[in-house]
């Protein structure tokens, strides 16, 4: 890392998009651009041999969508670039949902033959929640793409945010000559940038009536695109970084991911406009980035990323503070302390030993499952960041287990999955059997796969009665009386979860309701923050 204690040289954001829009490529341009890796396929020769490793990838694999959620970091002139991945299927998003947590900003890939599909639209939502900054780019402009005005029109009105081109495409499919610069009015030519990882060409020009410009795209797309920034220049005033910064403006750009085009200008945007690491909201007070005193909180744990060793690496987002190796840190849900030995860093290339980083860095903790999503860090102070949520589960499981004999094992293994976050695992009151709840039925596979290849488990998921499960507290001055009589009138529909919380598992909604009706003291919750 260059500048080791400047928090300001740092961008750490995901990317968004629907399968197949372009983000593997993306990413891996990104990082060639970055200088983080030196020959395409890297990242694709990683994840085969991270595959090797962790049987469950096998699933990912074979249905070719991504289900993990990873960090790369590179750097790219003097900015230090964090990128967290999202998965694209939709039955992960409550993993992708915390990840988003953890970003200031996002970038949208549209594949410019199709627009705005289904997940894009999910994800952007999430996005909308927290006004997470958005910067698009539309890919594939290699190929036979849709009129640029009316993706530009389908952005702004299906997800309701003002655009503002900062390129505009000149041709498309075979006839694609570049882009037009609209912030330094010069000319990106797509011809000889097909060289991985290249510089573009530039024509620079006295404004789009340049003579010049005829001469290299010809004399009809050069008359067409005299009519096209006129155009663009009245729809669209100039880029407003206010706007954009608080998530109501999103900057387009028009390129190719996979044949390196673009991909530079979308990087310069990102270094200059997006925004650096913001205030994170904690249950007292706001934390700021240049605190000085070290905080920040675990999106993620990943478990058994090396199976031979039983380790579990809980990313953590610093949001303030200078971080060093060897600090002893906090954790404000269980009140321990712990020292931090062996903190790692993502680069693209491999792990690292991460001696010292500030706000918005993201380092992975090695750790025995002491730490768990939700969970914060701080040098000292009681403060518990918010908005890391827990979704109620929308299909409901009874774990089989093949060999009985195993059922301690089995125990173990689920509550271990579960502090992943992937899962969630209830225990209910009355019965023996644990009930798994996930989002997607994707992630039963998985869990499946997981069980068998890291921890010899074979089982099997059995429909149960249930259709979703609630949380269940109660805020008055009797409150203990008050769940205290709950769960002694309604044991055979209740379990615990993982920390011994009491969730109310319901059979319908109609059930649901009369639970609701009959205890109007008991607060029914469809999300649970993690914490304390
Ligand atoms: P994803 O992660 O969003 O799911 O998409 P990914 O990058 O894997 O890209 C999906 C497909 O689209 C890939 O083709 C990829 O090569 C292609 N692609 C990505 N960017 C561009 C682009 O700018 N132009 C064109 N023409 N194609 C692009 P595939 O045939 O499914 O995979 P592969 O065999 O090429 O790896």
């Amino acid at each position: 890392m260059d500048d080791l204690n400047d928090y300001t040289t740092r961008r750490t954001f995901a990317i968004i998009s629907h399968p197949d829009a372009g983000k593997t490529t993306l990413t891996e341009k990104l990082l060639l651009f970055g200088g983080a890796i030196h020959l395409a396929g890297d990242v694709k020769a990683k994840g085969n041999r991270r595959r090797a490793h962790s049987d469950w990838m096998k699933i990912e694999q074979a249905r070719g969508i991504s289900v993990t959620t990873s960090v790369m970091t590179f750097e790219y002139e003097d900015v230090t670039f964090n990128l967290l991945d999202t998965p694209g299927h939709e039955d992960f998003s409550d993993d992708t949902y915390r990840t988003l947590t953890a970003v200031d900003s996002a970038v949208m890939v549209i594949d410019a033959a199709k627009g705005i599909e289904a997940q894009t639209r999910k994800l952007f939502e999430v996005c909308r929640l927290r006004d997470v900054p958005i910067t698009t780019f539309v890919n594939k402009m290699d190929r036979e793409t849709r009129d640029p005005f009316e993706l530009m029109d389908e952005i702004t009105e299906m997800l309701a945010l003002d655009t503002c081109p900062m390129t505009w495409p000149v041709g498309q499919g075979r006839d694609f000559k570049g882009c037009y610069d609209l912030v330094n009015d010069q000319m990106i030519l797509f011809e000889g940038t097909s060289k991985r990882g290249g510089i573009p060409d530039i024509l620079p020009c006295q404004g789009v009536d340049d003579p010049k410009l005829a001469e290299v795209i010809g004399v009809e797309l050069h008359a067409k695109l005299k009519e096209d920034i006129e155009m663009v220049r009245g729809i669209w005033p100039q880029f407003d970084l206010d706007s954009y910064r608080q998530g109501h403006l999103s900057p387009i750009y028009f390129g190719s991911a996979l044949k390196d085009f673009g991909v530079k200008d979308l990087l310069d945007g990102l270094k200059e406009f997006a925004p650096v690491p913001r205030s994170q909201t904690a249950e007292s007070r706001e934390v700021k980035p240049d605190e000085g005193k070290v905080s920040g909180f675990v999106f993620k744990v990943q478990a058994n990323m090396d199976p031979k060793h039983r380790d579990r690496v809980a990313f953590m987002r610093i949001c303030s503070g200078t971080f060093k190796r060897g600090m002893k840190l906090l954790n404000t849900a269980s009140n321990k302390t712990m020292t931090v030995a062996s903190p790692i860093f993502f680069f693209s290339q491999g792990r690292e030993l991460a001696e010292s980083c500030v706000a918005g860095d993201i380092i992975g903790i090695p750790n025995h499952g002491t730490l768990r999503v939700g969970d914060t860090l701080s040098e000292g102070e009681d403060i518990m960041f918010t908005g890391i949520p827990d979704f109620a589960p929308e299909i409901l499981r009874r774990v089989r287990l093949g060999d009985p004999m195993k059922a301690k094992h089995l125990q173990r293994a689920l509550e271990s999955l579960a502090e992943e976050g992937v899962t969630q695992v209830f225990r209910p009151m009355l019965g023996a059997d644990w009930i798994v709840g996930v989002v997607g039925t994707l992630q039963l596979d998985v869990l499946k796969d997981r069980l068998l290849h890291e921890y010899n488990l074979e089982v099997d998921f059995e429909n149960t009665q249930y259709i979703t499960a609630r949380w269940v507290s109660a805020q008055g001055e009797n409150k203990h009386d008050d769940i205290r009589k709950f769960i002694e009138a309604n044991r055979a529909s209740l379990g615990e979860d993982r920390d011994k919380t009491p969730v109310y598992l319901a059979r319908n909604a109609w059930d649901l309701d009369r639970a609701q009706q009959d205890y109007k003291e008991i607060k029914f919750s469809e999300v649970r923050e993690r914490g304390r």
